[in-house]
């Protein structure tokens, strides 16, 4: 069966830009393929966390995998740190990257900013950590939002310089198609980039500045409901076919929203919803929100009150994902020549 592996840094609060580009996709893959999820506080660590928030987002995320309908037995859910191997492949993947490509991840220049020199190194080597992560359990496809698909590049220009560096050592242990696979990404259907409520040339994202442009998963139904209605709109009536969309960002995100959380296509809503206006729409969107969201979040409240538990399934996660990433690694030291 064909592998999966994704991951989310606990570096802030879980929003619906999360669960829509991610979390919510990564339930019924359990169904095709085998399934790893991570919670990959090693990525969070790039920039400044709080050790006792680093620890609460961990737990958070994990549980919400869980609330989400990720079955622990059927799927793989750990914590990156738990498995040293991650950070063993980043090292030799860190020799593998070229600093050129590394310079040209817009992820990297955005949080840069003007101040690349004050940032961490292992902000710079973010990408090919990440590359490590999915490369190291040779995962053929990897569910993300819009905004991971230039990192999943990287990944596959990795795969393929290893493979290319090392094809004599690579093809004398036996393996004929090279040694990495090259990953798919998967990232299409509606919402792939939720935008923030307040602006939307901007993604939604868990560093905002204003309170109202973010729904958290965590949100309760009265302020959900709050953050929708007073979401930036236009004054124009719903468009009755997706192309009537175009040039109109902040109606395109907020439909393509209920589209997710609906499992519907956008024209199916806009079937239902063309010709009408936002004070018709947003209370639906409020509504559809809630009761998609609010079992969710009840479920995960009561998974992270037990930590013996959520530490349980971490370890046994932990166990399983060792367990495929070990004897991987065993074949890329001795391609590398590394002796033992
Ligand atoms: P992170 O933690 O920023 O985001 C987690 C997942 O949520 C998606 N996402 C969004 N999708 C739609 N709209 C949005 N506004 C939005 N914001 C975030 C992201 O695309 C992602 O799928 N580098 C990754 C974590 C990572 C990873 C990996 C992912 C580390 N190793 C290996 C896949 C495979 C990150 O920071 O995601």
């Amino acid at each position: 069966t064909p592998r999966v592996f994704s991951g989310i840094k606990p570096s802030g609060d879980l929003h619906l830009g999360n669960y829509l580009g991610a979390i919510r996709r990564f339930v019924p893959l359990q169904d095709t393929h085998e399934t790893i999820y991570c919670v990959v506080d090693m990525h969070a660590i790039t920039v400044w966390q709080d050790p006792e928030d680093l620890k609460r987002w961990t737990y958070e995320i994990a549980a919400a995998y869980i609330a989400a309908g990720v079955d622990p037995k059927k799927s793989i859910i750990f914590n990156q740190s738990q498995v040293v191997e991650h950070a063993e492949l980043s090292w030799v993947l860190n020799c593998v990257a070229r600093m050129g490509w590394m310079a040209r991840m817009t992820q990297f220049k955005d949080k840069a900013g003007e101040n690349s020199e004050q940032v961490s190194l292992g902000l710079f080597a973010y990408p090919s950590l990440m590359a490590a992560d999915i490369l190291l359990y040779k995962a053929t496809a990897v569910p993300v939002g819009e905004d991971q698909r230039q990192h999943l590049e990287l990944t596959r220009d990795i795969a393929k310089k290893f493979n290319h560096d090392f094809a004599k050592q690579i093809a004398a242990a036996g393996f004929e198609d090279g040694f990495f696979p090259i990953t798919e990404t998967l990232a299409t259907g509606p919402a792939m980039r939720v935008k923030s409520l307040k602006d939307g040339s901007k993604k939604m994202s868990k560093s905002e500045s204003s309170d109202l442009a973010t729904i958290y998963m965590m949100d309760d139904a009265d302020l959900i409901a709050k953050k929708i209605k007073r979401a930036t709109s236009d004054a124009e009536p719903l468009p009755s076919e997706a192309a009537g969309l175009e040039s109109r960002p902040e109606a395109e995100n907020l439909v393509g929203i209920y589209a997710a959380l609906a499992n519907q296509s956008v024209d199916q809503v806009l079937a239902e919803f063309g010709g009408k206006g936002w004070g018709i729409f947003k209370p639906a969107l409020a509504d559809l929100s809630v009761s998609v969201l609010a079992p969710i979040a009840e479920e995960m409240k009561r998974l992270v009150s037990d930590r013996g538990e959520m530490d349980r399934i971490l370890r046994d996660g932990a166990d399983r994902a060792r367990a495929i990433a070990q004897p991987i690694m065993a074949d890329v030291r001795s391609i590398v020549g590394f002796v033992r």
